[in-house]
């Protein structure tokens, strides 16, 4: 309660916006790289919260798609919860017979409330990452191929599911944001240092970008 009170003082929101369900999606203002909030590890969600959690991740939704993403953590958009949204169903191919077509992402959009990474198996595979947070960088980043995951749905409905593949992917990116990890801590110090002067471009706000973003001063 006293984070959310805070949160509204920061960024000027009503209550009303954060605690009462309208019909209207707000779009946030993404942070951007720099932000301490990307640090922090994020608090779970308590049984009993005054924040609504539907309306919550009806404005993550709305402003995942506003800047074509994939997956968006509260964290980014400066709520430090445990929560986080995906849907890849945009990344996958039409044809099922396609060669890139990927199973599971086929209906993967979906709320994730307190997730818990229970264990991750298989090789590791790599994939050219990025991250709203973190506009105009891309990455290869290694990944364990399955994970196996418990958390809430939007009713608090607790589950224990299975995925691989980009699903699981877009998953361990997320949920990274929750426990204060990014996808440029996973790259090799050569890299790394390669990118050191873009990431501290967009910290100070010096970055091109076609959604709204909110950078530390
Ligand atoms: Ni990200």
């Amino acid at each position: 309660m006293l984070l959310t009170r805070q949160l509204a003082f920061i960024f000027n929101w009503s209550h009303s916006q954060i605690f009462k369900s309208t019909p209207i999606e707000m779009i946030y203002p993404i942070v951007a790289y720099g932000d301490p909030i990307l640090r922090k590890v994020a608090q779970p969600v308590p049984k009993e919260t005054d924040l609504d959690l539907k309306k919550l991740s009806d404005d993550l939704f709305e402003t995942m798609y506003a800047s074509a993403g994939v997956g968006l953590a509260a964290p980014q958009v400066g709520l430090s919860v445990r929560l986080f949204v995906v849907d890849g169903t945009a990344l996958n191919e039409d044809d099922p017979n396609h060669e890139d077509f990927d199973p599971s992402l086929v209906g993967f959009k979906r709320v994730f409330v307190n997730a818990q990474i229970l264990d991750e198996d298989g090789d590791e595979w790599a994939y050219e990452e990025g991250c709203l947070s973190i506009p105009g960088i891309r990455a290869d980043v290694y990944r364990a191929e399955t994970l196996r995951l418990r958390y809430e749905d939007l009713d608090r409905v607790e589950h224990v599911a299975t995925f691989e593949g980009m699903a699981a992917r877009i998953i361990q990116h997320e949920y990274d944001h929750l426990e204060g990890v990014l996808f440029t801590d996973h790259l090799p110090p050569i890299k790394r240092t390669m990118i050191k002067k873009k990431l501290s471009n967009i910290t100070k706000g010096d970055v091109k970008v076609d959604y709204r973003m909110r950078f530390p001063r």
